[in-house]
């Protein structure tokens, strides 16, 4: 089998890659390690940027979105017991969509199987051949038989343990990584949210709550890096919340926890993005921590730069683009890193001295007074990947 673009990996990166490409004319073929099933039912992310809201409309992939999602113009952060409240059109004139990662996936994988355009599921990929020549072979596996699949160029879209990044000479790529010592303990509730997303900085330890529905909330709290989900009774973890959300009163509402999951915390770099003719894309690439909802937009930036680059080589067969493709990423991903790390040092608990503590807070105070300051997020918010197609 051939194709003109390989992509590993049928995250947002990878799908959101071969339909921008498909838009262009190019051919490509996704090869997934997974199940659809698992793919599908992976539960991540659920805050869409403005730049990411707008690729799903331009590609015709926004329908269900526009009709399921829910268009989010504000964003709540506690400390103290007091609240800062970000009006979001207001500060930068766009909103956010709460629509699920996993809802996502599901209608991109469905527009690609409904047009017949190839899309493997069970085939990871073992090994990429021939990446400094000027052809590419991909070795997988499906239903229990070694393949090939050449192409001109391949995508790695394969997330943080996959083989794109592992691909690259080791000589060529640099790593930049911290690793926290906590994690988020998040779960899916059958409760009416609150009716902002809110971020809570608490003695006690960071919480979230944000939402998929109207009857559906989504909620997390900061946990010990090593911490085991089986510790956490759903009592223990309404009565955190109420906790750490300050809610004295019945603010947060209780329901039925129907999914539990643990998220480790990492920010990672690996540049250059390119090379040869392998690309990395999305986690493959660079990992944030959630606190800014920011991985899933990162990802969807990334790919439109990538497939602009490829358009305007199979278009005119100019690689101008595809020189300039990790630098103009890379630039942006720090930018992201920034802001994540910013929001995770901002509403978390560390191991702090006292005096650390009170930096924290002071750091906090200074945010509520300044209108400024709270533009200044409310822009990232809502806005940091944002990039020219
Ligand atoms: P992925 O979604 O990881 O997709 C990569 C795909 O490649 C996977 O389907 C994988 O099965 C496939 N693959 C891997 N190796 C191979 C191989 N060798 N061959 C073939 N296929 C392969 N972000 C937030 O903003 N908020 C959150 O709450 C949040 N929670 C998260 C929780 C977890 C547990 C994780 C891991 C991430 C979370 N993120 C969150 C980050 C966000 O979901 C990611 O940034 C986003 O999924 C990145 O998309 P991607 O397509 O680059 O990678
Ligand atoms: C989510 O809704 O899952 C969510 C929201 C905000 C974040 C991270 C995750 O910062």
């Amino acid at each position: 089998m051939h194709t003109q673009v390989a992509i590993i990996g049928a995250g947002p990166a990878g799908l959101f890659l071969s339909h921008l490409l498909k838009e262009k004319g190019i051919e490509s073929v996704i090869l997934e390690g997974r199940s659809r099933d698992y793919v599908e039912g992976r539960v991540r992310a659920g805050v869409l940027e403005a730049g990411t809201i707008d690729t799903m409309e331009r590609l015709g992939l926004a329908e269900r979105m526009h009709r399921e999602g829910m268009v989010d113009n504000g964003l709540d952060i506690r400390f103290n017991g007091r609240t800062i409240h970000f009006d979001l059109p207001a500060m930068t004139g766009r909103s956010v969509m709460i629509y699920g990662q996993q809802e996502v996936v599901k209608d991109l994988i469905a527009a690609r199987v409904n047009a017949n355009d190839p899309l493997i599921f069970e085939a990871p990929v073992n090994r990429i051949e021939g990446i400094e020549g000027d052809k590419v072979t991909v070795h997988y596996e499906h239903a229990g038989t070694a393949k090939t699949l050449t192409c001109d160029y391949v995508a790695g879209c394969d997330g943080f343990h996959g083989v794109g990044r592992a691909s690259m000479p080791k000589d060529v790529l640099k790593t930049f990584q911290h690793v926290y010592d906590f994690a988020w303990f998040g779960i899916l509730a059958r409760a009416r949210p609150l009716h902002e997303m809110t971020y809570s900085n608490h003695d006690r330890g960071f919480a979230l709550c944000s939402r998929r529905s109207l009857s559906v909330s989504r909620l997390y709290l900061q946990v010990p890096a090593d911490e085991k989900i089986e510790n956490w009774s759903d009592d223990r973890f309404w009565s955190e919340l109420h906790t750490r959300m300050y809610d004295t009163g019945n603010e947060i509402v209780e329901g039925e926890v129907f999914q539990r999951d643990l998220a480790q915390l990492r920010a990672f770099v690996a540049e250059p993005m390119r090379h040869g003719r392998l690309f990395i894309a999305g986690d493959a690439a660079h990992i944030v921590p959630p606190t800014g909802a920011k991985g899933l937009n990162a990802a969807v930036a990334d790919v439109r730069v990538l497939a602009k680059a490829l358009g305007e080589f199979y278009r005119n067969g100019s690689t101008a683009g595809i020189d300039t493709y990790s630098r103009e990423c890379v630039e942006r991903v720090w930018r992201v890193v920034r802001y994540s790390t910013h929001m995770s040092a901002l509403l978390h608990r560390f191991d702090h001295t006292p005096m650390d503590r009170n930096l924290q807070l002071a750091d906090l105070e200074t945010l509520s007074r300044s209108r400024a300051a709270q533009t200044a997020i409310a822009e990232q918010y809502v806005a940091l990947n944002s990039v020219k197609d």
